[in-house]
């Protein structure tokens, strides 16, 4: 029997988007196979690595723990959405500076999960920032480097440089 398809629609980094999709499809399936937006990433087939952690309606989320369907109406932002090449947002300026990343597997997923973590916690701790950082593998930099670039950041933002780039919504 054939599955009936749905229409997903979102707003993702500004732009409203559709697509139908099966009613099975894994958010990061549809982010990448459908809206063609392969910055987020797949590293694992067990939600461990973080690597397609995007933001849905400002929370920092594993995109392969969700189903398409229940992001439906919702806002998200995935890495394309934090700045340009000729305007990084501080996030990407603190990894660029700091040295935050070797292969640049994970990169994308951690950027996006640090930037939560600033919108809650916009001067954390390194202590904190390990914390935050639990939910996301990288198998390259040691961390110590990206705790860095995230302390760049937070610093460019206590200077007034909004963390929200371009294509953000919130
Ligand atoms: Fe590894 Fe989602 S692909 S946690
Ligand atoms: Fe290679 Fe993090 S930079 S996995």
């Amino acid at each position: 029997m054939a599955i009936e398809a749905v229409n997903v629609s979102v707003t993702i980094n500004g732009e409203k988007r559709s697509a139908e999709v099966e009613p099975r499809t894994l958010l990061v399936h549809y982010i990448r196979d459908h809206l063609n937006l392969t910055g987020t990433h797949i590293g694992c087939d067990t939600s461990q690595c973080g690597a397609c952690s995007i933001m849905v309606n400002g929370k920092a989320v594993k995109s392969c723990t969700m189903l398409a369907v229940q992001a439906d109406g919702m806002e998200i932002t995935t890495v394309e959405g934090l700045g340009t090449v000729d305007n990084l947002n501080p996030m990407q300026t603190g990894f660029w500076e700091e040295h935050g990343l070797q292969c640049g597997y994970c990169t994308p997923g951690v950027m996006v999960a640090m930037m939560a973590l600033l919108e809650d916690n916009p001067n954390p701790t390194d202590e904190e920032i390990r914390m935050g950082l639990e939910g996301v593998i990288c198998r390259c930099t040691g961390y110590q480097f990206i705790v860095n670039a995230v302390k760049h950041a937070a610093k460019l933002m206590a200077e007034g440089k909004s963390l929200v780039g371009e294509g953000l919504s919130q």
